[in-house]
């Protein structure tokens, strides 16, 4: 489970402050699907960090699964996020100089997972991309590229997978087939995700939609 509690994300701006966010109280259960929504920088890319441990918040807490993340050092952040975050960007992110294979190993090896090999090999498959492993990321189409990111996202098995416009580089039907492939994973998996979208269709699938404006939740549909 998530919870965000009065978060507030601000930072220096000329000579006073820039308010990112404004004080955010939100729940997103274990297995819930979360669609962000809103129009460019209205913070959901902030607001995406902030659950990630990638940013701190201003105030505020914001608990994982019952620990508050903002009393985490660099080093509890950066194991948190190896092992129960998955995160997946729209410009997918993959290591240009490594195989498709190579980019799902990358995080169990860091991780010191055993079962790497064989474990890599499946996820390529349950993204549909058995096939492909030994392709780098300038062989494969923007749909593929994003196979294989959340193939790396789903790596240490993380509860949690954060997805930011995972579909905003892609055409619609290719964007479509992510998606679903998103939505399976958390039915098969129950992993928790939350997603920015633009999609308004998705966003009234999700269990939970937050609508932010200007920093602000202007809609929380559950
Ligand atoms: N580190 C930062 N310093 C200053 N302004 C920032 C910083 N990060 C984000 N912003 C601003 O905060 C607002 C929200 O950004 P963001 O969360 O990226 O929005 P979105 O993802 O909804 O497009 C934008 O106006 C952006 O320019
Ligand atoms: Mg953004």
């Amino acid at each position: 489970m998530i919870e965000l509690h009065g978060v507030t994300k601000s930072v220096p701006s000329g000579n006073g402050t820039l308010t990112i966010l404004h004080p955010l109280d939100l729940t997103i259960e274990r297995g819930a699907v979360a669609a962000v929504t809103g129009p460019s920088g209205s913070g959901k890319s902030t607001l995406l960090g902030l659950v990630a441990g990638l940013d701190a918040p201003t105030a505020g807490r914001v608990i994982i699964d019952g620990v508050d993340i903002t009393t985490l050092d660099e080093d509890g952040l950066a194991r948190l996020r190896g092992s129960r975050i998955g995160f997946v960007f729209q410009f997918f992110h993959l290591l240009p100089s490594l195989t498709a294979y190579e980019n799902v190993l990358v995080p169990m090896e860091i991780a010191g997972s055993k079962d790497a090999p064989a474990r890599a090999t499946a996820l390529l498959g349950e993204v549909g991309l058995s096939d492909r492993g030994h392709h780098y990321p300038s062989q494969l189409s923007g749909g593929e590229q994003q196979r294989v990111a959340i193939a790396r996202a789903l790596a240490n098995d993380p509860p949690l997978l954060l997805a930011d416009e995972p579909t905003g580089n892609l055409d619609t039907a290719t964007g479509h087939a992510i998606i679903e492939l998103l939505l399976g994973i958390n039915r098969v998996r129950n992993t928790t995700l939350v997603l920015v979208t633009h999609d308004p269709e998705l966003a009234a699938r999700a269990h939970v939609a937050i609508a932010l404006r200007d920093g602000r939740v202007v809609e929380a549909v559950r």
